[in-house]
């Protein structure tokens, strides 16, 4: 892997962004201050997170909304395009694109894949994403795959990607799902050997796929329960290890709503959980989620739908700019490497982290201060 690639960058706890290419980001709500996909929304709150260090832009794949009063989600822009927008428009983040298997030949996603890693100087990752939302993956005329069998399809998808990243010879392949005639692939990446890949899966035979194949996985903090967060990451770790004989990165998705208090941020994330979510279409994307995913059963999904709601069922932090620098720090202390944060509000709330939170986490040493954001403060 490429060092100048800043997810290998020596900040002990990396941040990252997500959703800035969905409709409402990551909170299912109603209110005011929701992101919205405009070019400029996108450059602007990039842009913010580029000069302030955050090492990763991750979007998120989709093709349809979930219904409800907002349709959340429904209104988004393509991940490979975004992402080489982004880049353009970026310096130091490592731009994602989120790449649905089933919905794009490897031979396209190789050469997208190349040609962004281009365009960012090696600053290109992927995540693979399987899919689970089944009205979306079936407006393609396909019907959605039976769960393992979409990583047997993702693990063949991703031998060619790596393939044509690497093989300098043409080269065949016969595989269940994919026949390549003399695959061929100029440039290679600028990564060597190939660009950062990231899975999310959270099933056993997910895990297991992203702990032989990939470099980054995420994990479900369940029941908001830390100390089992520990557990979960050291079982990912050792099977990384001891199973494949390999080192990964564990991330986990986080929301964050600051307050002046702790009180105030409570207060403010129940109304906009409580009063002003879009009630149906959580209820719309998890029943969906309980039927393909394999992340949480069914009954903790159910209780799951607050969280939702609040910020794509990521670990809370919430609370004084304070509270939420102390809470990094505990996802730290378990063995996390980083988290991809949203906002509810989220030029407000980036705006705010940038400026009261993350002084406090370098403060603690989990960060260095970025030279682009130092510039800024002494200006
Ligand atoms: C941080 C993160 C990002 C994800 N991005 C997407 C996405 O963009 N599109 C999508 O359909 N699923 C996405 N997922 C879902 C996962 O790829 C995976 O399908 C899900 O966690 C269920 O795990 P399983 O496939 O092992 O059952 C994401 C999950 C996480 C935690």
């Amino acid at each position: 892997m490429n060092l100048g690639n800043p997810l290998h960058s020596a900040n002990r706890f990396k941040l990252g962004l997500f959703g800035l290419n969905v409709d409402n980001a990551c909170a299912i709500t109603t209110i005011d201050g929701v992101f919205h996909p405009t070019w400029d929304n996108v450059k602007r709150l990039t842009s913010m997170a580029d000069n302030a260090g955050f090492e990763a832009l991750v979007p998120v794949a989709r093709w349809r909304g979930f219904g409800g009063v907002t349709n959340f989600n429904g209104a988004c822009f393509e991940t490979f395009t975004w992402a080489a927008g982004v880049g353009g428009a970026t310096d130091h983040a490592a731009v994602f694109a989120t790449s649905h298997v089933p919905t794009l030949h490897p031979i396209v996603a190789a050469k997208q894949a190349t040609t962004i890693d281009h365009i960012t100087g090696g600053r290109f990752a992927l995540n693979v994403v399987c899919g689970w939302f089944a009205p979306e993956l079936e407006m393609f005329g396909a019907t959605i795959m039976e769960h393992d069998e979409r990583y047997a399809y993702a693990t063949e998808w991703l031998d060619i990607l790596k393939l044509l990243w690497t093989a300098e010879d043409e080269f065949d392949y016969d595989g269940r799902y994919f026949h390549i005639k003399r695959g061929f692939h100029q440039p290679k990446p600028i990564q060597q050997p190939f660009p950062v890949i990231m899975n999310a899966g959270g099933s056993g035979i997910g895990r297991h796929f992203a702990t032989k194949h990939c470099d980054m996985i995420f994990i479900h903090i369940k029941g908001m329960d830390i100390e089992a967060a520990r557990r979960d990451i050291d079982e990912v770790r050792t099977m990384a290890r001891k199973e494949y004989g390999r080192e990964i990165q564990v991330w986990a998705n986080c929301y964050c709503v600051i307050g002046d208090t702790d009180d105030e941020a409570l207060k403010f994330r129940d109304w906009y959980v409580r009063d002003k979510g879009d009630w149906q279409a959580v209820d719309n994307l998890v029943r969906v989620m309980g039927l393909q995913s394999g992340v949480l059963p069914k009954e903790q999904l159910e209780g799951a739908k607050y969280h939702f709601i609040a910020g794509w069922g990521g670990y809370p932090l919430v609370g004084s700019p304070l509270r939420i620098a102390e809470e990094i720090g505990k996802l730290a202390s378990v063995g996390l490497d980083g988290a991809l944060l949203s906002w509810p509000r989220y030029e407000e709330g980036l705006t705010r982290f940038i400026g009261e939170v993350l002084p406090l986490v370098e403060q603690t040493g989990l960060r260095k201060p970025f030279p682009a954001q130092q510039k800024q403060r002494s200006a």
